[in-house]
């Protein structure tokens, strides 16, 4: 199968996790892209979606899904999103599609977050994918210094902005041993946005698309 087939795979496998009458947290991403067709042909069953996008809010509404605003629910049943990569813990890497931020805001509404990747996003140690961070322009060159003086190379995506109007690092060389750890150091640095760690916010079930089929990975509170 190609990698396409395979996130194909887990985005219809996501339809199983979706109670009837719930509203829907929703990533972004190709592998989401995927869920929110599947989940088209679930539209009458319900009530809604919270998107982390304009990408997705789009694709959900030319489905004729209604798109709520985050102010208008207290709480979620589950979050389905994509990962950049993701560990034997659930920690992940996120923000390849420069959503990361407003994912980290809609995962925070959900009980549960259900990750849904190809194989290929599985791995021992978060890093090897360039490390995303939104931040505020004026910080950049101090946050920059800052990741070299943890052994990281930070660079500017460029002709990026968030759909909140900021700039994007992305931070290659990185060996994340300890995500918690790292996100929480990274929080504190002042004109961070967010970091495109997903430790705190981490996965409560992964399903993998493998050639054999969907892997159900499911860790531990
Ligand atoms: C979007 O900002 C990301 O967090 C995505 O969830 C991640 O990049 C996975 O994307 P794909 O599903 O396109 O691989």
């Amino acid at each position: 199968m190609t990698q396409d087939e395979l996130k194909a795979l887990v985005g219809r496998a996501a339809l199983d996790q979706v109670p009837d009458g719930a509203i829907v947290g929703v990533g972004t991403g190709s592998t989401v892209d995927h869920f929110i067709d599947a989940l088209a042909t679930r539209r009458d069953r319900i009530a809604g979606a919270v998107s982390s996008s304009e990408r997705s809010s789009e694709r959900l509404r030319r489905h004729g899904i209604r798109v709520l605003q985050t102010a208008e629910v207290q709480s979620l049943p589950l979050y389905v999103d994509g990962a950049d990569e993701i560990d034997g813990q659930g920690c992940m890497i996120k923000g390849g599609g420069a959503a990361l931020t407003r994912e980290k805001i809609v995962a925070d509404l959900a009980e549960r977050f259900v990750c849904i990747a190809d194989q290929s996003k599985r791995v021992q140690t978060l890093g090897a994918f360039a490390l995303p961070v939104e931040v505020i322009a004026m910080a950049t060159d101090r946050i920059v210094r800052r990741f070299a003086a943890l052994g990281g190379r930070a660079m500017l995506r460029a002709g990026v902005l968030t759909d909140n109007g900021h700039p994007l690092l992305d931070v290659h060389g990185l060996h994340i041993s300890d995500p918690l750890a790292m996100e929480t150091e990274i929080n504190q640095w002042p004109g961070v946005v967010t970091v495109g760690l997903f430790a705190r916010h981490r996965a409560s079930l992964c399903l993998l698309g493998t050639a054999q089929g969907v892997q159900r990975i499911t860790f531990s509170e």
